[in-house]
């Protein structure tokens, strides 16, 4: 009798001993499949830095840190957004592009996914430099920093803060850094939103600006140039 019992818990030991391996494997293997695809996924920054020194350079500076107003800074955005925007300038054949831009649409037209993937690291890794507060208003900043951090329940705007961080650091994968960014592309990009001629953010920022009037964009986009760079 004892020993049967002994030979059942034994044979139940086992069985869960059993299970806990086939589970450990699992998880390893899981995670092996992770770790691989991150490795695959990670683009090559110094092939990256090729391609832009040789077609990107112009518009958004060797580093990524635009001087132009109108172009955005590049430098220390995140990977992933990085990738998904380019991703966005491309049409299929007959298709329209997710995001429309008569400039980008032609310079990622001969790109490949690996080449996109290079761009974004080298992007990536570069140190931003912020635009620089240069407002001739500064009730603006005032305005601005208060929508920024705690939006207007007026209208209710939603704090910027909420998806872009305090800092507007901007929290990987999905919402961007905006911190230091020319508020002149700031305000190009929330006017996009608001007329409906930037879709690829799936409504999200579009419910947020259409409850804004012209003055709150421009002084949240002078706000955001004036915020220093994410570290
Ligand atoms: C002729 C100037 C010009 C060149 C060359 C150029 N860009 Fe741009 N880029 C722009 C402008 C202007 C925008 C804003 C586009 C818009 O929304 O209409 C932009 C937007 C972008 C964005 C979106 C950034 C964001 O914050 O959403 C990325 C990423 C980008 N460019 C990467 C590149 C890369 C990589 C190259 C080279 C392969 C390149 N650009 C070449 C002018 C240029
Ligand atoms: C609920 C989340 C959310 C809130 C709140 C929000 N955003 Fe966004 N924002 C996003 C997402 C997501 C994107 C990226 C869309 C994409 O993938 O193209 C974005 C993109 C942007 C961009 C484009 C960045 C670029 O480099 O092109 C700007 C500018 C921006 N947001 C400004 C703001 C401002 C200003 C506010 C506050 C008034 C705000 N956002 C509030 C989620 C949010």
């Amino acid at each position: 009798m004892k020993i049967t019992r002994y030979t059942r818990m034994n044979m139940k030991y086992r069985a869960i001993t059993k299970k806990c391996k086939a589970m450990i494997i699992a998880m390893v293997t899981a995670l092996a499949i992770v770790m691989s695809a991150s490795v695959t996924a990670a683009g090559d920054a110094a092939k990256g830095q090729e391609v832009a020194a040789g077609i990107c350079a112009g518009c958004h500076n060797p580093d990524g840190n635009s001087i132009i107003p109108a172009n955005p800074i590049l430098a220390g955005q995140h990977v992933e957004y990085i990738i998904k925007q380019l991703m966005d300038f491309k049409s299929g054949e007959g298709e329209s592009p997710n995001r429309e831009s008569a400039i980008m649409g032609p310079m990622v037209a001969s790109l490949t996914q690996q080449d996109i993937e290079n761009l974004a690291a080298f992007y990536a890794k570069q140190k931003p430099e912020s635009a620089g507060n240069v407002t001739d208003n500064e009730s603006y900043l005032e305005m601005g920093k208060r929508l920024y951090h705690g939006g207007n329940i007026d209208n209710g705007v939603p704090a910027c803060a909420s998806c872009h961080g305090p800092s507007g650091a901007g929290i990987p994968p999905h919402y961007p850094a905006v911190a230091g960014q020319h508020a002149e592309y700031t305000f190009i990009q929330l006017n996009l939103f608001n007329e409906g001629k930037r879709i690829n953010d799936k409504g999200v920022m579009q419910k947020v600006v259409t409850r804004m009037n012209g003055e709150e964009e421009r002084a949240v986009a002078e706000y955001i140039q004036s915020m220093d760079a994410p570290q």
